[in-house]
């Protein structure tokens, strides 16, 4: 090869007295065409402090391992990492956060990782909080020469307002706000300017690639390694497998291989679950149910009721997934989740666990027959686009205009907002939001007005609790459609902050509405 693109070059000199063209063409290709390391070491070792470095991976599906290993002995320090998640605590970006390597982390959740929520209310970390399909669509962009474009998403909330916290001082105040986006109406809508990111080093993690650098990911372990490795000055790539050009046709190449710059086999994989789960068997006995999870069990399948024939769905972590095991049997929902899959299935059996295959709470599941895998920047043009006709998810508060709250609590608890602000600012997509009617201690949840920061402006269609079902006009305010067995409109008024109309004449009709929930049972 090396002789192949010296003589290429050389042949080149002589034709650059008469084409210029030609000397452009074979230079680049020389520099850019991807070398092959043996030591994940050698690959990040000219990495320099202060880099950007992009970081593949979905909690812990498809992170590059052996490299953040890597970086633990250069000791490379100042990076700021663009990654959807921060690892856990042990393991992945996790470990960078430890030695204190890494300065600002641009991410769209970081729930699962204590020492990451630590070191950012204490000050010591600088935390970019991004809209996940704004992530994946701003790396996207960064990697397709598209300096800026326009997403509804965050309209209305912090992240278009500018002020949310990305660095605090040690007695809580804010250090570094976030910036005001700009704002333009298209069609009647808003929708806010986003920047393209871009990269010194993406490092990736592949399922195999050829010896040409050509790239195949597994399963959803593909999720921002796709969008990342065009987006990076530099592309680091470790694979499971190097194998010959045409083990993989070249119409199932997922990175061609210009965007391939380094390959390294990796030594080893450990490849930990972050969410093992399995289906139960048929013989376990349920445990006894706790009052907490009857009032669960209610929203649950109350929720299951909104699902119709041929819908796609997209469904939060808890309740809204739990939904999913009431689905009447003689309907087909095409259940879609944003790390990258439509058309997923249960939980898998104790044998066919796969780290590969996971949901958007990082749980370990199957898919069904007819499925599809896709990158991060593909699932959200999906939702924004309008594609998924229902989105169901938690919400910690809930205005009468449709206004949403389920991301964070000011200066105590930073989990993110991962893909919600992206799901619930999509146009053609049903908002269902399923709660518990009351916070702890009987705090209203259902408001005039949202005191935690917005999630989404006037974006929730239906709120379903355990007491109450309200439909949600965005200019007129609530309507209370449906109440549980024994409760009356009046009992809903005394635990709900805020006015309501009432669509059903009496109180036997609403009564009937709550048995036809109630048959499912
Ligand atoms: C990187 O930063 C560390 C700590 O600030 C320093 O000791 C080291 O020399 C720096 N490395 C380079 C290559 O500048
Ligand atoms: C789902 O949305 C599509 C438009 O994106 C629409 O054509 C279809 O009828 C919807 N299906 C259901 C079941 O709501």
């Amino acid at each position: 090869n090396i002789f192949f693109y010296h003589a290429g070059y050389f042949t080149c000199c002589l034709f650059l007295f008469f084409s210029q063209s030609c000397g452009c063409y074979f230079s680049t290709s020389s520099q850019r065409s991807s070398q092959f390391y043996a030591d994940p070491l050698e690959a990040v070792k000219d990495i320099p402090n202060g880099s950007t470095l992009l970081v593949g991976g979905f909690g812990l599906c498809g992170i590059p391992e052996n490299l953040i290993n890597s970086l633990l002995k250069t000791g490379v320090k100042g990076i700021t990492a663009v990654s959807n998640n921060a690892g856990v605590d042990n393991f992945g970006l996790g470990l960078l956060l430890q030695t204190k390597q890494i300065k600002r982390m641009i991410s769209s959740y970081v729930g699962e990782n204590q020492e990451f929520e630590r070191q950012y209310l204490s000050g010591e970390l600088e935390v970019e909080l991004t809209p996940q399909g704004t992530l994946a669509e701003r790396i996207r962009a960064g990697g397709a020469g598209i300096p800026a474009f326009f997403t509804a998403t965050g309209y209305g909330t912090l992240i278009q307002e500018g002020g949310s916290p990305i660095k605090y001082n040690k007695d809580g105040s804010i250090a570094i706000a976030s910036e005001k986006r700009e704002v333009k109406e298209f069609n009647g809508r808003h929708y806010v300017m986003e920047k393209a990111i871009t990269g010194d080093y993406a490092l990736i993690k592949a399922w195999k690639a050829d010896r040409a650098g050509n790239i195949v990911f597994r399963k959803t372990a593909r999720n921002f390694n796709q969008p990342m490795c065009k987006a990076a000055k530099t592309t680091i790539v470790e694979v499971e497998e190097v194998v010959d050009v045409g083990t993989f046709a070249a119409e199932d190449i997922h990175i061609p291989s210009i965007y391939v710059h380094r390959v390294v086999q990796g030594s080893s994989f450990e490849k930990r679950i972050e969410k093992r789960t399995v289906r139960k068997s048929q013989e376990e006995k349920p445990k006894p149910k706790k009052d907490s999870d009857i009032v669960r069990e209610r929203i649950i399948r109350r929720a299951a009721l909104e699902f119709e024939d041929g819908m796609y769905a997209n469904l939060g972590i808890g309740i809204p997934m739990l939904a999913s095991n009431f689905i009447k049997p003689d309907i087909t929902v095409h259940l879609q989740s944003e790390n990258g899959i439509l058309g997923l299935g249960p939980y898998p059996t104790e044998d066919a666990v796969d780290a590969d295959l996971i949901n958007a709470g990082k749980e370990t599941v199957t898919v069904l027959p007819g499925a599809a895998y896709f990158s991060s920047d593909e699932s959200f043009a999906m939702i924004r686009g309008g594609h998924v006709n229902l989105t169901m998810l938690g919400a910690m508060q809930v205005s009468k205009h449709g206004d949403l709250a389920n991301w964070m609590i000011p200066g105590k608890m930073v989990k993110g907002m991962g893909g919600a602000m992206d799901l619930v600012a999509s146009a053609g997509t049903k908002v269902v939001v399923t709660m518990e009617h009351s916070a702890k201690g009987g705090k209203h949840k259902i408001l005039d007005k949202c005191i935690l920061p917005l999630t989404g402006k006037q974006c929730v269609d239906r709120i379903i609790t355990e007491k109450a079902v309200f439909d949600v006009d965005k200019t007129k305010g609530l309507t209370l459609i449906e109440v549980w067995e024994g409760l009356t409109p009046e009992d809903i008024k005394a635990c709900t902050g805020t006015d309501f109309a009432v669509s059903i004449g009496t109180v036997s009709q609403l009564r009937a509405t709550y048995c036809k929930c109630n048959k499912l049972l």
